[in-house]
Formats: structure tokens, sequence, C-alpha cells
């Protein structure tokens, strides 16, 4: 049988999916690999991104050379400078020996920067240089260096809106897309989830030795096909595989499919998600997604308020960052390429539904003028439980705590800190 390059490419990454958008998303990936463009990959956490700078990679002329992908959510910002850059002996206390910097590793080589939406504005400032220029410094020199170094970044923050809020250098955004890739949501894919839904379930089965891969009755296919999925395909695996190994030999209707919290027309992601509105329609719940939602919604808006007192008191500016510990620094320094598959841990199948504090309202975030200590009361207490609960779901395991929170595990181990939250 004949095959395209496309589907040549699919089998030897194990991409599966027929939707025209993922075809078009793999297809840019290929032409633009051969050159030097800075490629910016843009799509909903859990899409797929994490494959394409891979691909960029591997078809270039740089593959002989080094791909190290980072996640820049996941370094602690003191630090972040250092990892990229490198710095000198005794450049700042706890700099025993100098460290060359992944943008000196990668010399030659791609680098990938995954959750680039997170960089801090000063690394953002180094980065453009680097970018512009070949040029960079290491933290402590002033003395330039050169590297040849592929960006590709990925992303799954909406960037124009974050200059607009001003967490994001417009320049440094035209600099890094030059070439834009979108992965699509699964939601838009059509008849891809229910493949997928296949291929997981087949790998699940041969990995746990179960006699049977559970099968999707005609109505099951519908549900899948007409269910959201806010975590899009890491969310659809995870699902598939609990339900392997917890229904085994039987066939996935819509009824089972409820109990996972997979209903038809259901599960608005966070994006999407409104503010004020009661978890409840027509009786029924999607609790997983509603604590989520959540949890997202007060972290979000505690960083707000957190914003607005640094305006209003300048002294808050002026602190001096905490001084990280060596076990926190190991924890968060991750390169995705030695990382072991994802993860994810076994959600019950009963939620628990926390309900949402009054504060939390359908009033833009950037128009709450005044914030009573009562509510922040409760939103700090709300928020701490939601990031202890999402640590006790997870096993203690940070970057999955931090994923199903939705924020970067950086500002989750800030959270832990602050709040005293012990392990
Ligand atoms: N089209 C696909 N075919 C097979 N597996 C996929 C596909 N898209 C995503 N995955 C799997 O889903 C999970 C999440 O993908 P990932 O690239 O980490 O998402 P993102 O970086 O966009 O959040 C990974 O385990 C990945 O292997
Ligand atoms: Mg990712």
């Amino acid at each position: 049988m004949n095959t395209t390059p496309l589907q040549d490419l699919k089998a030897r990454y194990n991409i599966v999916g027929r939707d025209e958008k993922l075809d078009m998303a793999l297809d840019t990936a290929i032409q633009v690999a051969r050159t030097d463009l800075s490629v910016l990959i843009q799509g909903e956490s859990g899409v797929g991104k994490e494959i394409i700078p891979r691909i960029i990679h591997d078809n270039s002329l740089r593959k002989g050379k080094r791909y190290i992908a980072i996640n820049c959510g996941s370094i602690p910002e003191g630090t972040i400078d250092s990892e990229l850059f490198g710095h000198e002996k005794g450049s700042y206390t706890g700099a025993v020996g100098e460290r060359e910097g992944y943008f000196g590793a990668a010399d030659g080589g791609t680098l990938f920067l995954d959750e680039v939406g997170e960089l801090p504005m000063t690394t953002q400032a180094r980065l453009l240089r680097v970018l512009e220029t070949g040029e960079y410094l290491r933290v402590g020199s002033d003395t330039p260096r050169k590297t040849n170094v592929r960006i590709v970044a990925a992303t799954n923050v909406d960037i124009p809106n974050a200059i607009r809020e001003g967490r994001f250098r417009e320049d440094l955004y035209y600099r890094l897309c030059t070439i834009n890739i979108k992965v699509p949501p699964l939601r838009e894919r059509g008849m891809d989830s229910v493949l997928l839904f296949k291929m997981f379930a087949m790998n699940t089965a041969a990995k746990y030795h179960i006699p049977e891969p559970i099968r999707l009755s005609p109505e099951g296919e519908q549900t899948v096909m007409a269910y959201k999925w806010p975590g899009n395909v890491r969310q659809l695996k995870n699902v598939v595989e609990q339900m392997s190994i917890l229904e085994q030999g039987v066939q996935i209707t819509p009824d089972v499919l409820y109990r996972y919290g997979i209903i038809a027309g259901q599960g608005e992601s966070f994006a999407l998600s409104r503010v004020g509105k009661t978890g409840s329609e027509g009786g029924r719940h999607d609790w997983e997604n509603e604590i989520k939602w959540l949890a997202n919604a007060v972290l979000k808006l505690r960083t707000e308020v957190d914003e607005l007192k640094k305006h209003l008191s300048p002294e808050h500016t002026k602190h001096s960052p905490v001084p990280l510990q060596l076990e926190d620094m190991n924890n968060a320094i991750h390169i995705i390429q030695e990382q072991e598959m994802e993860e994810m841990p076994q959600i019950p199948h009963v939620y628990t539904p926390i309900s949402a504090p009054h504060s939390v309202s359908s009033q833009p975030y950037d128009e709450i003028e005044e914030v009573k200590e009562e509510d922040n009361l409760n939103l700090e207490d709300m928020e701490k439980r939601s990031i202890i609960r999402a640590l006790q779901q997870s096993h203690n395991r940070r970057k999955i705590a931090a994923q199903m929170l939705g924020i970067s595990e950086r500002t989750l181990y800030r959270k832990i800190k602050d709040y005293g939250i012990e392990e």
C-alpha cells in the first residue's frame, strides 16, 4: 500500500488523527524544518504541542546536534536566567562553579522553550537579544558570547492578551512567531477523538496485559465526539486508561462515560467557561471540570489581588526574593527530553464539589476596585484547600498538581511556600 509523507510521519511519531487542521500543523512543521526560522506553537493544554519541535529538529540540518526542551514554567524565577544563559563563578550567592546554560549547550542545535508565556520580563529581554544578535551574556558577565540556536517555542497562553496586560513583550512575540503553528483543540477534530480512544484503549490493554481492549458502543462514540474535552488529548488518554482498568470487558456506553464526567455537549474549556454561572445544568454536574475551573478562577483572582496590592503600596514591590532551597531547584529544573511519559493521577469517580465563593463574580478582573479583607480570607482559604486537594489527588506530584490547577509549577511552589502547606 502506498503511503503519503504525512502518513509516514504520523506512523513514525505515533500521531493519531485525520483532521485537516492537524495535518496542516504537521505539514507546516515539515516545511519549515530545514530553515532556521523561529517557530511559535500555539494551542490549548493537552492538544499535542510537544511533538512538533521534535519533528522540526529531526527533519532539520541540525538533527545531529543537541535538542534541548525546557519548560519555562517550572524553573524558579530566581534561577531561570542562569539556567538558560549560564553564569560565572560567584555571580550570585550559591553560584559555586560556572555554568554553561542551555543557550551555550544547544549551540548548533534546537532549543524548545515550552510554556514561553511564563517567562519573566527580564528573561524575555535577554531572549530577545539572543534572537536578534545571536549573542548573550552569562549572569555576572559582560562579555558577549555567540551561539547558533534555533528556537521553537510553545504556549497555551493567549499572548496578545498577555501583551495587553504587560506580561509579555510585543517585540519578542513578533520575533518568536516568524512561523506560527496552531494545534487545534480536540473538540474541533471530528472523529479524531474516537480514533485516539481506540489507540489509547489498545495501548493500555497491551501495557497492563488486559485480554481485550475496551470498546465504544455507537452511542458512546457519539458522546466522545460531542464532549468538549477541555483537557484535550491528555484528558482523553487519562480517561481511557482509567476505564481500561476499571471497566474491563464492558462495552463503553454513554452511561459508563457519564460516570467519568464525559457528557455530550459538556466540558467547556476554562477559556470559554463563565465566571459566576453555577455548576448545575438540569441537575447534572461535571464536578472534575467544575473543581478545576473554580480552582483556576480563585488562583487567577488571587494573582490579581496580589498585583493590585503591589500597585497600591510601593513597599510590596521592594521585597527581596525568598532564597531557594536546593531541593526546590532540583525539583523545578525540568528538561522534558529526559522526562518520563505523562503520568496522570487516578481521579476518583465521585468528585466532591466545592461551592463558589461569592466574591468570584462575573465582574472582569481588571474592574475589581476594592477587595474586602473578609473576601480575601475566603479566597485564601479556598485557594489553600484547592491546592491541598490537588496535591492529595496527585500523590504530591507537583507537576501534575499544577496541571490540575491550571497554573505553572513555579506559581504552585510559591503558593505552597506562602501557605506553609506540608506535603
Ligand atoms: N495526535 C496525537 N496522537 C497520539 N497521541 C497524542 C496526540 N496528541 C497528543 N498526544 C498525547 O497526548 C499527551 C499530551 O500531549 P502534549 O504534547 O504533552 O500536550 P501539550 O504540550 O499541548 O499540552 C501526550 O501524552 C501525547 O503523547
Ligand atoms: Mg506541554
